[in-house]
């Protein structure tokens, strides 16, 4: 009689074990996916950002910045991809009009994307590449530049001057962000 009674017991256990094992892979699973795409996501969501929103970075004093000629100004940019910090060295030609106007222009030319200098003795922007004069304004003096230098956005706060780098589509008459 014993004996006989032995494997009903057994088959009222085995479902009910068998379920919570189901659901106890089924949640440690889960949480494995969820640590695993953590990383992914964040990684993700900040390059969409990156792309669509980038930010100011501080370019320093608006008083470093002199008010005779266009100047380069030198800043780091941070950024980063998950765990992983980046930090890119970016230098732009900066131009005092006043205390409160500073006009940056992107260091890049529309053309072919050389990099210009500025040339003191000719008042001039001068590309090394293709030969494409530049006024102190940024407007085309000689091309083949099919527009004129491209200005990155900026803001002055506490003195500070802010910089958000872009890149824009090269020899097109239109200044497009990439
Ligand atoms: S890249 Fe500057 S003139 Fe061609």
């Amino acid at each position: 009689m014993e004996n006989s009674e032995e494997p009903k017991i057994q088959e009222q256990h085995d479902p009910s074990r068998r379920s919570f094992l189901k659901i106890g892979t089924g949640v440690i699973g889960g949480f494995a996916t969820l640590i695993l795409a953590v990383p992914f996501l964040d990684a993700l969501v900040s390059q969409s950002l990156r792309i669509k929103i980038g930010k100011f970075v501080n370019a320093g004093p608006v008083s470093s910045i002199s008010g005779n000629n266009p100047q380069k100004v030198f800043f780091d940019e941070r950024d980063r991809d998950a765990y992983i910090e980046e930090v890119e060295r970016r230098d732009v030609w900066a131009i005092k009009n006043g205390e409160k106007d500073i006009t940056v222009f992107s260091p890049i030319c529309p053309h072919l994307g050389c990099r210009y200098t500025w040339h003191p003795e000719r008042d001039e922007f001068i590309c090394p590449c293709h030969g494409s004069v530049f006024a102190k304004d940024g407007k085309v003096l000689h091309g083949p530049a099919p527009r004129p230098l491209d200005t990155l956005p900026t803001k002055i706060e506490n003195g500070e001057l802010y910089v958000k780098w872009e890149r824009f589509k090269l020899g097109v008459p239109k200044k497009i962000v990439v």
